[in-house]
């Protein structure tokens, strides 16, 4: 570790707030209220962090790649991030480069849920402290240090809550799923699936996956029109780049989105307020992207040996129609 002992004292004062807030109830965490770090006249130059990155497949995904960059700038800490291009085996090259290079602290966002444990070992072998941020990956817990990231699960049975208050408990369902084994993508759906369960007038007449992506949100939303037409009463898309795209094919279809098919979707990015305050989108549940300042005070925990919870979790809302427009000035992503 180099020389982390020097900034102990001053980590000390500057950290107490945000990890004692942190399991939802930092206000740091909340995507409507999210502020930079609070130690912005301090500079941690000699901390190295290597980040594996998934890519750049959504907003949320953009927001959360410069959250990051923001707030190591801000730190003055070294980063190197690594954009995997959705590829699980360029993530795991990545986390193979920061465990040569030595980097004090590395963090990896898994594309998949399954296949890190060999890399996952290598780096616990290196002593280097582990970071899962947003999605988690499907490993015995003695191979990571922490996860900081959303209650995916929750989300879903947020989402199952919104489409059976706007369908009134009856209905068909089509489904918009993320990339296939992700963890967003498990958690979202057996969330829905497990809520849906309190409602036997709601059933899934149709999924398919659109891999988080706004054009094959639309292009599977056209195909699902194509087969199913006017028996869909809503659309879960499990973000809402997805459900942006979902729009547009139901305009094209000829029907109204948000009117004739109800929308419920997650992430609530700026676009999906615009989509709701047009009418167009009907509920959005909140998954806050904007995690580079805890991940950066988690790391600097972990390379000063001070214990932190094993899953940070950030405080997330659902958002409507009829907040929308008060809500969006608000909005940092
Ligand atoms: O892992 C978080 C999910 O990944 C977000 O909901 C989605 O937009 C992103 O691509």
């Amino acid at each position: 570790m180099k020389a982390l002992a020097l900034y102990r004292r001053v980590i000390a004062l500057s950290m107490v707030w945000t990890l004692a807030a942190c399991g939802g109830s930092s206000p740091s965490a909340s995507g409507a209220t999210a502020s930079p770090l609070d130690v912005q006249t301090k500079t941690y130059p000699e901390l190295v962090v290597g980040f594996a990155q998934i890519g750049a497949e959504s907003e949320w995904r953009t927001a959360n790649t410069r959250s990051i960059q923001d707030t190591a700038n801000q730190l003055g800490v070294e980063l190197d991030l690594s954009d995997a291009q959705q590829q699980q085996e360029n993530q795991i090259k990545a986390i193979r480069s920061f465990i040569a290079q030595g980097v004090d602290v590395i963090g990896v966002s898994p594309v998949v849920e399954t296949g890190w444990d060999e890399v996952f070992a290598e780096v616990k072998q290196a002593g280097i402290p582990l970071i899962l941020l947003d999605r988690n990956a499907d490993v015995p817990d003695d191979l990571y240090s922490v996860r900081i990231g959303s209650d995916f699960v929750e989300e879903g049975r947020r989402a199952c809550g919104e489409m059976a208050r706007l369908l009134d408990g009856q209905g068909s369902i089509v489904i918009l799923e993320g990339t296939q084994g992700s963890a967003p993508m498990i958690g979202r759906g057996t969330g829905f699936q497990e809520c849906l369960r309190e409602y036997p007038g709601l059933q899934v007449l149709d999924s398919q996956s659109g891999d988080f992506i706004r054009a094959r949100g639309k292009e599977e939303m056209a195909a699902l029109l194509r087969t199913h037409g006017r028996s869909i009463d809503g659309v879960f898309a499990q973000n809402d780049d997805m459900a942006l795209g979902a729009i547009e094919a139901i305009e094209e279809y000829g029907l109204q989105p948000g009117i004739d098919i109800k929308i419920v979707s997650i992430d609530a990015v700026r676009a999906a307020f615009e989509a709701m305050i047009a009418g167009k989108l009907n509920a959005t549940i909140e998954c806050n992207p904007l995690l580079g300042p805890l991940f950066f005070e988690t790391a600097l925990h972990l390379a000063n040996d001070t214990p932190v919870e094993k899953w940070i979790k950030p405080i997330e809302g659902v958002y409507r129609q009829d907040t929308a427009a008060q809500e969006l000035p608000r909005r940092k992503y």
